[in-house]
């Protein structure tokens, strides 16, 4: 099965958000997103609402068809607006004001107590929970008790690494994503990845057979700079479906 990709739209806003006017507008971008055969559509209403606003998330659930999957950090604010947009999916995050992306995956196992109501109570209004996590046993086992279907493993390190042409640090982390999906899989948990990928680097991500869906936005804009959001989900696309043709072939 070729991994379902969720576009994310939030840098649509931060260009938008930078004169306050009202284009571009991150909901035509989800709806050429759909036209191009993105399978859904993710965005991060942070805290500091540096990007996405209430306002987005209102008209995305209105004017597009495609699935939200809702980032959100684990704070009453982000969950009383979690239960009354009713995502499809909202996926956990840690969110820092300070930080320029999200930096790190959650701490599922340091957290617990606090995570558990956030988890149950998405889940009881019928949202699809994942735990953004590092790749790492104690944070799939910990997303394992909390009772969480999905994680969306962090792919920031391993991005980064191959960005900087550290190419033995980049294999190493991928051999932690293979592992930890192949755990997480065999343990009932649905796995998803996403931070930092590209065109150069999603390949070795995409054909991870465990990995039924990739959340990927920062590099799709900023190539739809060059080709136009169209093209750039388009060729991200092909490049995902490819990975997996090799790995049944
Ligand atoms: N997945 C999660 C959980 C994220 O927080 C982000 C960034 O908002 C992404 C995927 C997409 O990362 P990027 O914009 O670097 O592709």
């Amino acid at each position: 099965m070729i991994p379902r990709l969720g576009v994310n739209i939030d840098h649509v806003a931060t260009i938008r958000n930078a004169r306050g006017g009202n284009y571009p507008d991150p909901v035509k971008a989800a709806q050429i997103a759909a036209k191009a055969g993105a399978d859904g559509i993710t965005a991060h209403l942070r805290e500091d609402r540096r990007h996405i606003t209430d306002r987005d998330i209102e008209r995305l659930g209105k004017e597009t068809d495609l699935p939200l999957n809702l980032e959100m950090a684990a704070t009453d604010e982000m969950l009383s607006i979690a239960l009354k947009a009713s995502p499809h999916a909202a996926c956990l995050v840690p969110e820092k004001r300070e930080e320029r992306t999200t930096e790190g995956g959650l701490d599922a196992a340091g957290q617990h107590n606090h995570l558990a109501r956030f988890v149950r109570t998405l889940k009881d209004n019928g949202t699809r929970v994942s735990l953004f996590i590092e790749p790492v046993q104690v944070q799939l086992e910990a997303a394992l008790a909390l009772g969480a279907p999905v994680v969306e493993l962090h792919t920031g390190a391993y991005a980064e690494a191959c960005n900087a042409g550290k190419t033995d640090d980049a294999m190493s982390i991928l051999e932690d994503l293979h592992r930890a999906a192949e755990f997480g899989m065999r343990e009932g948990l649905e796995i998803h990845a996403g931070h930092g990928l590209t065109f150069d680097t999603v390949i070795p991500v995409a054909a991870i057979a465990q990995v039924k869906e990739l959340n990927i936005g920062h590099f799709l804009i900023s190539e739809a700079i060059f080709c136009g959001l169209y093209d750039a989900i388009t060729h991200m696309r092909e490049l995902i479906a490819g990975a997996r043709k090799e790995l049944t072939s």
